[in-house]
């Protein structure tokens, strides 16, 4: 076998050099990489990554194994590969090379994540310190102090209590996306019962919640998951649409005009509120994402309400659809399949 053919059926983009340093031969994945007319050529100029060069040129030392990384930015976004040297003896050199960008981008979102808890908590953390200091201090013999740092305490450790709760939830979710729900469940009696449950928080807001039900609809799902994206998103409502809006939660089945096939039941939660700006809506379901953060957090909000949301219709095999005007308010479909 040629050492072209060999390395035609390797996976990744491979090039061997000859001990004269000469590049011997390379698949296509490396001629995509490299460009053509690699064979002949000093490996020098083809290469052209100076820890690409080191390796090789150690490897030509001492026939060693070594590894290298290095990132490369065509102007619109960056790639890391990882580069394996290898001695093949009585032929000289192989080097192969692993695009590790979404790797990379997985560990940067998991930095990114443990950095965004960590922030979270340390905030209500550092505020419930600073309030014991206090009263232990100047506010020791002040009831009426006391009284009011105690509610401000109370509701930070609320806080944090709200944010490990989220995130156990959103971790159960995830470690079960891939299991499909097999349930069958009557999503109108479930929409009553979380209108019913909320009844209180809207009053309380002066919202009115509405529901358009047909007389029942029955799904396959997981009832209480499902419940969890009507509640998170019914909260929202009540949450940012603001005073004397209207809150509707919907439940529509296609009928024969239905617009695409396949398509199964629709759960719409809409509100007359403040609505949002359209250039927020792509990110909305990344995990802390927020429009205004202050008000979130006013509002006691983790932050998670609709990562969580995505990860259980995902498990549903759904979509979840978001559409919002400033000042007019903000409708969120969640499709089920049929
Ligand atoms: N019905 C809504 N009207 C206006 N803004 C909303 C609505 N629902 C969600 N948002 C925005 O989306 C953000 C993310 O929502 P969510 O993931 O539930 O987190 P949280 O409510 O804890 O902040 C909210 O902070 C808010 O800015
Ligand atoms: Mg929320």
């Amino acid at each position: 076998m040629t050492s072209e053919a060999f390395l035609e059926a390797m996976p990744l983009a491979a090039l061997l050099i000859r001990r004269d340093e000469r590049i011997e031969a390379a698949n296509d994945k490396a001629r995509q990489m490299l460009g053509r007319g690699l064979v002949g050529r000093h490996f020098i100029t083809a290469l052209r990554q100076p820890v690409v060069l080191d390796a090789v040129e150690a490897v030509m030392r001492d026939a060693q194994p070594r590894e290298a990384r290095y990132l490369t930015n065509d102007g619109q976004q960056d790639t890391t590969f990882r580069v394996s040297v290898k001695a093949v003896p009585g032929t000289g050199v192989l080097v192969s090379f692993e695009d590790e960008t979404s790797l990379e981008r997985a560990m940067q979102m998991r930095r990114d994540f443990v950095a965004n808890v960590s922030h979270e908590l340390k905030t209500p953390l550092t505020a419930l310190i600073s309030f014991i200091e206090t009263l232990k201090g100047p506010a020791k013999e002040d009831p009426a102090a006391r009284e009011r740092f105690l509610g401000v305490m109370e509701a930070e450790a609320e806080r944090m209590n709200r944010l490990i709760a989220d995130l156990l939830s959103l971790s159960r979710v995830e470690a079960e996306e891939r299991v499909r729900p097999t349930a069958r469940l009557d999503l109108a009696k479930l929409v009553k019962s979380v209108a019913l449950g909320l009844s209180r928080i809207a009053e309380d807001a002066g919202i009115e919640i509405v529901t358009e039900l047909p007389e029942s609809v029955e799904v396959r799902g997981d009832s209480d998951q499902l419940r969890q994206v009507l509640v998170n998103l019914t909260e929202n409502a009540l949450k940012y649409a603001g005073k004397g809006a209207r809150v509707t939660i919907a439940v529509t089945r296609p009928g024969y005009e239905a617009p695409v096939r396949d398509e199964g039941v629709r759960i719409i939660v809409r509100d007359t509120g403040a609505g949002m700006d359209p250039v927020h809506l792509p990110r909305l379901t990344e995990r802390f994402y927020r429009v205004d953060s202050h008000r979130s957090r006013e509002k006691g909000g983790t932050g998670l309400g609709l990562a969580i949301v995505k990860h259980i219709v995902n498990r549903h095999r759904g979509r979840v659809r978001i559409d919002s005007t400033p000042g007019q308010g903000t409708e969120v479909q969640v499709i089920l399949p049929r």
